[in-house]
C-alpha cells in the first residue's frame, strides 16, 4: 500500500537562494503512508526487530519572513514501524498552533530566530517572537511522542502510530509562561520519568522539571543563572541531572543596548550544575570546566563519588548575531555549521561530588557530533556511542562512527559518494542481552539519485554495511533528532 495522504503546498519562492532551503535541505510537501509491499527493499528486514524509528527535521513550508535559519522550518516527522520482517513508513508535519495559523493564512506569519524584530505578533522561543516549529527533537514518553524545538515552545504531543497531534497535558500552561519545553529531554527507562529544562530571557533564566511515568508534572523548579543562556542539552543519571551554563552568550554590554550578539567568552569557565533528580536550585552543585559550548551529550552515569558526562565539545563555537541581518548572514550560518572549524569532538567530564573538582579528557581527535546511545543505557554506565561523521557541506553526515569506550576502539561506516545520513538509533533484537545486540537505523539521502532510504546496519559490526535498505516514497530533507520506540513501549505498556 502506498497512499498519498495530504499535500501541503510549498510556497518558497523559486529565486530564494538561501542554501538552507536548497539541495539536501529542500522541503517536501507530500505526506505518505506506505508499507513494504509497495516499497523496494534491498536485503532483508530483520524479523527480530520490533519498534518504531522516528526522525524529526525542519521542512519549511512558506517563503520565510527575513533571513531563514535552518532551525526555523516547520517540523516534519518520518516514522518507520518494524514488525515481523515488514515495515510501514509515514511522514507528517507537526501541526503546531503556528503551523495551522500559517496554513490558514497561506503565508509565513512569524519570522525565524535570527530576525525577531520583523515579527508583529506574539510568538514562541526564548525571545517570544518565532514560530513554534517543533522540528528539532522527538522522543516517546508514556505512549506519546513529544516533539519540540531548540528555542523552547509549548508541548506538542503526537500519537506514535498515526503521528496525529493529541491533546496537550494540563500542565502545559504551567511551563508555557517560562518558554515551554526545550528540545533534549531524557527518559529514564527504569522509572519512566522524563527530565527536561527550559530557558528564557527573564530571570531566573532556566527551569528544570520531571514528568512521572504517566506524564504528570511531578517536579518543576526555577534554576538561577547569572544571565540569559542558550543551553541545548541536559544530562541525566540514575540520581542526578546535569544542567549547562556555557559561556557562549549574548554579549551583556551589547545586550544592555538592545543588541543580541552571540559571543564566545573564552576566559569564562563553563559551569555544569549537578542537581539531584528531584532537587531544587539550593541543591545544585556547580562545577567549573574548560570554556566551551556543547550541542549534544552521548550519555552520563554515576561512578563512585563522581558523575561522568560524555559528549561532543567545541572550544570554537559560532553563531550569527540575532537582529537585523546583512549580506554576510548566510556566510555566518555556513560558519556555524562548519564542523571543520568548530571541531566538535568526544570529551569526558568527571565531576567529583565530594571534592567539587572537575576532571576532563578528550576521547578522540576526529570531528563527530549527533552522538546517541542505546535507550536502555541512558543515565547508566555504557560502552557504545554512535556518532555522525561530517562532510564539507553544512549538515552533511557522510558516515557513522561507533565508539567502544571500554576498549578505546571504534568501527566506522561511510554512506558513499553523494549520500548523507543522519542521527542514528539502536533497535535491539528481541531477547537481546548485550548493549549492541541489535540494529543501527537511520535515514540516508542520495542526492545523486534524488531519493532517500531507511538503512539498517548490524550494530555489532556496522562496517559490513546495511543488512537492509528500504527505498522511501520521496527524498527526505536532512533532519535533526531521532528516537527509537521499542515494540513494547509504543502504547505506553512498559515504562
Ligand atoms: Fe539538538
Amino acid at each position: 500500500m502506498l497512499k498519498l495522504e495530504n499535500e501541503i503546498k510549498i510556497t518558497i519562492h523559486e529565486d530564494n537562494t538561501n542554501p538552507f532551503l536548497l539541495d539536501h535541505f529542500q522541503s517536501i510537501g507530500k505526506e505518505y503512508t506506505a508499507t513494504t509491499d509497495s516499497l523496494e527493499v534491498i536485503g532483508e528486514i530483520p524479523k527480530d526487530l520490533h519498534g518504531i524509528f522516528m526522525r524529526n527535521g525542519h521542512n519549511q513550508v512558506h517563503e520565510p519572513i527575513g533571513v531563514y535559519h535552518t532551525f526555523d522550518g516547520d517540523g516534519m516527522i518520518h516514522a518507520i514501524h518494524f514488525e515481523d520482517g515488514k515495515a510501514e513508513y509515514r511522514n507528517r508535519f507537526v501541526r503546531t498552533t503556528g503551523f495551522l495559523a500559517e496554513q490558514a493564512a497561506g503565508r509565513s506569519l512569524w519570522p525565524g530566530m535570527l530576525e525577531p524584530h520583523l515579527g508583529n505578533r506574539r510568538g514562541w522561543g526564548s525571545i517570544g517572537a518565532m514560530k513554534d516549529n517543533a522540528g528539532t527533537d522527538v522522543i516517546c514518553h508514556a505512549g506519546k511522542l513529544i516533539a519540540s524545538m531548540s528555542q523552547c515552545s509549548e508541548l506538542n504531543r503526537l500519537d506514535p502510530r498515526t503521528l496525529e497531534m493529541t491533546e496537550p497535558d494540563h500542565w502545559n500552561l504551567t511551563i508555557a509562561e517560562h518558554g515551554g519545553i526545550c528540545s533534549h529531554y531524557k527518559v529514564d527507562n527504569d522509572t519512566g520519568e522524563l527530565m527536561f529544562f527550559n530557558f528564557s530571557e527573564r530571570p531566573p533564566y532556566m527551569h528544570y522539571g520531571v514528568l512521572d511515568s504517566n506524564s504528570n508534572l511531578k517536579h518543576y523548579v526555577p534554576i538561577e543563572l547569572p544571565g540569559i543562556r542558550w543551553p541545548h542539552d541536559i544530562g541525566v543519571t540514575k540520581n542526578y541531572s546535569i544542567l549547562h551554563d556555557l559561556p557562549f552568550i549574548f554579549d551583556p554590554e551589547l545586550l544592555a543596548k538592545g543588541e543580541r550578539k552571540v559571543t564566545f567568552f573564552n576566559e569564562m569557565p563553563a559551569r555544569f550544575g549537578v542537581i539531584p533528580r528531584h532537587g531544587t536550585n539550593d541543591d545544585v552543585k556547580w562545577f567549573e570546566a574548560t570554556p566551551c559550548f556543547i550541542l549534544h551529550l552521548s550519555n552520563c552515569y554515576e561512578k563512585g563519588d563522581c558523575v561522568v558526562m560524555e559528549g561532543c565539545i567545541t572550544t570554537n563555537p559560532r553563531k550569527p548575531a540575532v537582529g537585523k541581518q546583512d549580506d554576510r548572514a548566510i556566510d555566518k550560518m555556513m560558519n556555524q555549521f562548519d564542523k571543520g572549524a568548530t571541531q566538535y569532538r568526544m570529551h569526558r567530564w568527571t565531576f567529583n561530588l565530594k571534592t567539587g573538582k572537575t576532571h576532563e579528557e578528550y576521547l578522540d581527535d576526529e570531528v563527530t557530533e549527533f552522538p546517541t546511545v542505546n535507550n536502555e543505557y541512558v543515565g547508566k554506565p555504557y560502552r557504545y556511542s554512535y556518532n555522525a561523521l561530517f562532510g564539507d557541506k553544512p549538515y552533511w553526515m557522510r558516515g557513522l562512527k561507533k565508539y567502544d569506550l571500554l576498549t578505546n576502539s571504534h568501527q566506522r561506516y561511510e554512506y558513499g559518494e553523494g549520500r548523507t545520513g543522519g542521527e542514528v538509533q539502536v533497535g535491539l533484537r528481541k531477547g537481546a542481552v548485550e548493549e549492541d545486540d541489535g540494529y543501527v537505523i537511520t535515514i540516508v539521502t542520495d542526492m545523486i539519485e534524488n531519493r532517500s532510504e531507511c538503512v539498517i546496519l548490524d550494530a555489532k559490526d556496522i562496517s559490513q554495511g546495511p543488512v537492509a535498505r528500504i527505498i522511501l516514497p520521496e527524498r527526505v530533507p536532512i533532519g535533526n533528532h531521532t528516537c527509537w520506540i521499542e515494540g513494547d513501549r509504543i502504547d505506553g505498556e512498559r515504562v
